[in-house]
């Protein structure tokens, strides 16, 4: 190929990610592209369940995950962390408090991401450990409806900062909120059986080497 001769990096890197880091990863990928222009990219992007059985085939390079399955044998790297916020219509009273008391918080009609979400996956964990309870009136499949949903003031939410930060925040106010936010974490995972092709070995590297910047422009 000519790309070999020319001394370039050439073929495909095959990434599978959770729908909440779609607006994370392609800023992980922009300068990658660029240095790499023989590379190139299929993204598949679904929600932590469909992403977790795309481990089985073993077809991709890497995955990103919030909340990584534990019973696969992952080599895992820290990219940066993902705050799980209460968020309202800027029009909602309370948005005007602070401090605002886990229990009327709770009284809101809840709009929650479907079975097989990470961010739902989370959001139970934390109920449960707090023995917390939330007033579940709408299940809906994506980040992006649920902010229009919120938006429009069918109710209150809990989503990854990130889709606020970095997928707008427009018509919405993060809450203060007592117990909240969820803390977690996102992390590249790849299986550690799967041999590592260059161009797998050549986006490790370049991920290792900018992550903590990146990981410095992305803190929400
Ligand atoms: P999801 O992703 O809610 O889109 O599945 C977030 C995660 O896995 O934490």
């Amino acid at each position: 190929k000519l790309a070999d001769l020319q001394g370039l990096k050439a073929g495909t890197l095959r990434l599978a990610v959770v729908t909440t880091s779609k607006y994370l990863i392609p800023h992980f990928l922009g300068e990658f592209v660029k240095a790499h222009p023989a590379i190139d990219i299929v993204l598949k992007v679904a929600n932590r369940q469909k992403i977790i059985e795309q481990l089985e085939t073993a077809e991709y390079d890497f995955y990103v995950f919030s909340h990584p399955p534990e019973n696969f044998e992952l080599d895992m790297v820290l990219l940066s962390t993902n705050p799980l916020v209460p968020i309202a219509a800027d029009s909602h009273p309370l948005t005007r408090e602070k401090q605002i008391p886990f229990e009327l918080f709770a009284q809101q009609p809840f709009l929650i991401r479907e079975m097989g979400s990470g961010t739902r996956h989370a959001i139970d964990r934390h109920l449960k450990a707090k023995g917390l309870e939330l007033n579940v009136r709408m299940t809906i499949e994506s980040n992006e409806a649920i902010k229009h949903c919120v938006m429009s003031g069918l109710g209150v939410s809990i989503l990854s900062r990130h889709t606020l930060s970095l997928g707008g925040s427009e018509g919405l106010r993060e809450l203060d909120v007592e117990h909240l936010p969820i803390p977690s974490q996102w992390y590249l995972a790849r299986l550690s059986a799967k041999e590592m092709s260059v161009v797998a070995s050549t986006f490790l590297d370049y991920v290792q080497a900018q992550g903590d910047q990146l990981a410095n422009l992305l803190a929400p």
